[in-house]
């Protein structure tokens, strides 16, 4: 176990934004876990990297950065109705949705091509193209960083929501269980069921179906599709710098749709199972004319509305600063003209 000083962060955040961290912890075996539970370092205010993918770096990090890179990928048992799939936290999160797929065990290829870690997959409950991780999830090993003790929690106990869990909220959210800032995931499990389906509930995926003519597609041919369409519509981490979307798509209840489709006809909202209605957060930012805006470096996708992108590249890289100027001005923007407050999804350090 190696604590490294004034680390550049560059490489480590999918912005690419410039920042160190003071101290910089990896941790790449349990022994490594282990030693760092023991150490005094333990009890100091922390902050855990996966894979850099949802954050913005608004300065030089001083709590101590705890860079989880914990590796290795397994099938843990199979029966007649399941593969359950094991992957460390450290592990690439698109590299290991191929890896399942080339082994035979569908399931995850609606998830294909999202950036970042394994670890960080629940903490968001990521979703893409009609599939949330929790609908494939098992379970998750973790240890508590208050009592150094390793836990285990069931999908039950992860209080997952839309880009939402328990690792989210405080204990003080009036919530059962809150592990804000308390757990570290080490290992998380997928169940993969034997009888595959096709998602076709989202319409990008529903169109590209019907172009290949494809009547029953295979989950590589599923996999090829997300990794198109993400392709055409998102960043390339590689090349343009980003977070993905930056804000939730915010749900309001139909009273509220109707007020806003009165005056908005075209707005694009989905119906969810609870009777309130989801809207496109990257519509209504488009609507207000963001496409293309910047402030400094920082800049709205010409491609999605949702996504704010570092266009100064590795050189000239935009700074937090102007990424959150920027999200306040659409915040601002979108609710002058809906009367909806935007949540960011990613976490501002
Ligand atoms: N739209 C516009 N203008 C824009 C952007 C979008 O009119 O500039 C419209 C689109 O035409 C479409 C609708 O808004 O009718 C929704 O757009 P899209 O299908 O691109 O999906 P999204 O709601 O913007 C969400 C997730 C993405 C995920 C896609 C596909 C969130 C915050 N984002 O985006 O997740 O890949 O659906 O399932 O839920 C991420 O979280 O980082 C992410 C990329």
């Amino acid at each position: 176990m190696i604590t490294e000083t004034h680390v550049p962060l560059q490489a480590h955040n999918s912005f690419g934004i410039v920042a160190r961290a003071e101290r910089l912890l990896r941790l790449r075996s349990q022994d490594d876990v282990q030693a760092w539970l023991n150490s005094p370092e333990r009890s100091e205010p922390h902050f855990v990297l996966g894979g850099g993918s949802n954050i913005v770096l608004t300065g030089d990090v001083k709590p101590l950065v705890i860079k989880v890179e914990l590796m290795g990928k397994h099938l843990v048992s199979e029966d007649d109705k399941a593969w359950v799939v094991q992957a460390a936290a450290g592990e690439n999160w698109h590299d290991f949705v191929a890896w399942t797929l080339a082994q035979g065990w569908p399931g995850l290829e609606n998830l294909a091509m999202i950036p970042g870690s394994v670890g960080a997959s629940p903490v968001q409950n990521i979703g893409a193209y009609g599939v949330e991780l929790q609908d494939r999830f098992e379970s998750l090993d973790a240890v508590d960083l208050q009592t150094g003790q390793t836990f285990t929690l069931h999908a039950g106990q992860c209080a997952f929501g839309y880009r939402d869990s328990v690792f989210k909220h405080a204990a003080t959210d009036n919530r059962d269980l809150g592990l804000l800032g308390r757990a570290l995931i080490t290992q998380v499990r997928f169940r993969l069921p034997k009888k595959w389906q096709f998602d076709v509930s989202y319409l990008d995926l529903s169109k590209k179906q019907a172009q290949h003519g494809v009547a029953h597609p295979t989950p590589q041919q599923v996999f090829d599709w997300v990794c198109e369409i993400r392709t055409a519509k998102l960043p390339n981490p590689e090349t343009l710098g980003s977070a993905g979307s930056f804000f939730k798509n915010p749900t309001v209840s139909a009273e509220q749709c109707a007020d806003i489709i009165a005056r908005e006809p075209k707005v694009v909202h989905y119906h969810l199972a609870d009777g309130r209605i989801k809207l496109a957060a990257g519509w209504l930012i488009d609507a207000c004319g963001w496409r293309g805006k910047s402030v400094g470096n920082a800049a709205v996708y010409e491609k999605q509305a949702l996504v704010i992108v570092n266009k100064g590249g590795r050189d000239n890289p935009c700074t937090g600063g102007e990424v959150m100027t920027l999200a306040k001005a659409i915040q601002t923007s979108v609710y002058e003209r809906f009367g909806i407050r935007l949540e960011p999804e990613p976490v501002v350090v």
